[in-house]
């Protein structure tokens, strides 16, 4: 056994259990939906799950606003429930991480409850973000979801209170107050409540956000836009502030009481990959989302420099970085990619077909990285993007707080398509889903790829197993010398493994070597050219 902390080089799958298998027939997935698909994913050959929240809440932002944290929400089973999930993974060697959302709690839990019935100057009132204002909002702050980021303060008996709350996100979503020390007790003792029933650790929900600048100043919103366009994620007075680093001290040093250590990996959007690296210092977070190779295009020299850049920053604080290119907040990978994807445009109808060679080049690229992998359900089904939901049938906040501007993320939340051959697809066993499945889903039903040799799905997992055999780790990466559309490097392994992929749509020659996996069945021809849009691994001779 390698004496290698698991999480360093893990693939770790997403669950989203709304949508990921429903086992009492209600159209909404639930934890025992998840129990009964362990086996289906310890076959897979992922390493852990990370279970999105599930947790006591009104279901205003799809569970990210949590009414009781230490709590299941009845629509999605009970404690017991998540003790078996966590049992019942462990029993196959799946580790669990589940999700904390520390940024706010939603409107119906208990101490947003308890403002609602105090005033000023109150306990209750110093565990939120609550200021005065005659004359409109206290600052100029957006809300994520479209519209301002305050709302006015009401009383339970309706008397406007002249005050105003924070909300970064939905105004059912209240930001706390991280300079309160209750909170931070808080969220400790949520943090050993699931340690202490075996979780092996945690995604960190909005991780950059928890510290405001306590100015509050304006946002200079055409500067960040700016900032958005060339690529990096916006500098705001509520991201990446200095004093977050605090509070992933002190999390590391409860994570690190445990035998064996829990660990975190942090939802941080940090503006640089410089930036990100300062959360993986030693005493702070063992892993953080790279959100900056997620956002690079299809594009040679774009995934290049991510991958240098990140390893180049992670490599300073000694941390492995992880990978991903689809969750639960984006557009599906296949979709993203493809030629035709025109953001926010519902009626773009993307290449499918190329768009499905280009993601499972880019993955397969991904797979051979240093560090960890996360993936998202159904990309190994090679789900699309669904833009035709019905308007009626949308949930996400996004939506709602645009007016319908924003198509919002419900597209890459649709249950997941098990078996058969019409709706529900095996999500359950009747026809209920709480976003409807589109007909063309039937061919890509996990049934119909099981066993069919070049199914997105049978790729995945001969792409799984084959990572776990050549046991790639944390070994350096050397980019070979290539030009043109090919990008390729070398992995150090006991076995040495290359990895090229081609972005152009020609051909294009390969080194020599046996090739160990392709993307696509066609990807490599007979006279040793790497076909267009896709990638391999070969043991270079
Ligand atoms: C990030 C989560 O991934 C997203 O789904 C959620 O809406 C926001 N944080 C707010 O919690």
């Amino acid at each position: 056994m390698s004496a290698r902390p698991w999480w360093r080089d893990a693939v770790i799958y997403q669950v989203y259990p709304r949508s990921f298998a429903d086992a009492n027939g209600d159209g909404l997935g639930d934890l025992p939906g998840i129990i009964s698909r362990l086996a289906y994913l310890a076959a897979l050959g992922i390493d852990a799950i990370w279970v999105s929240p599930f947790y006591t809440s009104p279901q205003h932002d799809a569970g990210y606003d949590v009414a009781d944290f230490r709590d299941v929400d009845p629509r999605f089973g009970n404690l017991a429930d998540a003790d078996a999930l966590i049992a019942g993974a462990h029993e196959r060697g799946l580790k669990v991480l589940f999700d904390i959302v520390p940024n706010h709690t939603s409107s119906e839990h208990r101490w947003w409850q308890e403002v609602l019935r105090s005033g000023p100057g109150s306990e209750a009132w110093d565990r939120y973000i609550i200021r005065a204002s005659d004359d409109g909002p206290p600052n100029n702050w957006n809300s994520i979801f479209h519209g301002p980021a305050w709302s006015k303060l009401v009383t339970a008996d309706g008397v406007d209170t002249g005050y105003w709350y924070l909300h970064l996100f939905d105004s059912t979503q209240p930001d706390v107050n991280w300079e309160n020390d209750e909170v931070r007790e808080e969220f400790a003792d949520i943090l050993r409540f699931w340690f202490d029933r075996g979780v092996d650790g945690f995604r960190i929900d909005v991780a950059h956000g928890m510290v405001k600048d306590p100015a509050l100043p304006n946002v200079d919103y055409a500067k960040m836009r700016q900032a958005e366009l060339l690529g990096s994620s916006p500098e705001a007075p509520y991201w990446d502030q200095e004093g977050v680093h605090d509070i992933y001290r002190e999390w590391r040093r409860i994570a690190d009481s445990y035998d064996p250590p829990r660990i975190f990996c942090g939802e941080t959007w940090a503006p640089s990959p410089e930036r990100l690296a300062l959360y993986q210092r030693p005493d702070e977070l063992h892993t953080s989302f790279n959100f900056d190779y997620l956002k690079a295009s299809w594009d040679r020299q774009a995934v290049q420099r991510s991958v240098a850049n990140t390893l180049l920053h992670h490599a300073k604080v000694g941390a492995p970085p992880t990978w991903v290119l689809s969750n639960h907040d984006v557009v599906r990978h296949r979709t993203r990619l493809a030629p035709g994807f025109y953001p926010q445009d519902r009626h773009c109808r993307p290449d499918e077909v190329r768009g499905l060679a280009r993601a499972r080049a880019l993955t397969l690229f991904t797979l051979a990285l240093p560090g960890s992998t996360y993936l998202y359900q159904g990309e190994e089904l090679g789900l699309v993007e669904v833009f035709d939901i019905p308007d009626a049938a949308r949930e996400d906040p996004a939506w709602h707080r645009s007016q319908g501007e924003d198509l919002g993320r419900d597209g890459c939340r649709v249950p997941l398509p098990w078996s058969g051959d019409a709706p529900s697809y095996g999500f359950n066993s009747g026809t209920a889903s709480w976003l409807p499945q589109p007909p063309s889903w039937a061919t890509l039903c996990a049934q119909a790829q099981d066993g069919l040799g070049d199914s997105t799905l049978e790729f995945y997992r001969a792409a799984l197993r084959l990572r776990r055999a050549r046991s790639l780790g944390e070994s350096a990466l050397e980019w070979w010398d290539t030009d043109g559309d090919l990008l390729a490097f070398r992995r150090a392994s006991d076995t040495p493994l290359m990895c090229v992929i081609n972005f152009g749509d020609a051909p294009a020659i390969l080194p020599s070597g046996t090739v160990e996996i392709a993307s696509m069945a066609d990807a490599v021809t007979a006279d040793h050219l790497l076909a267009g849009e896709s990638c391999i691994w070969m043991t270079p001779s």
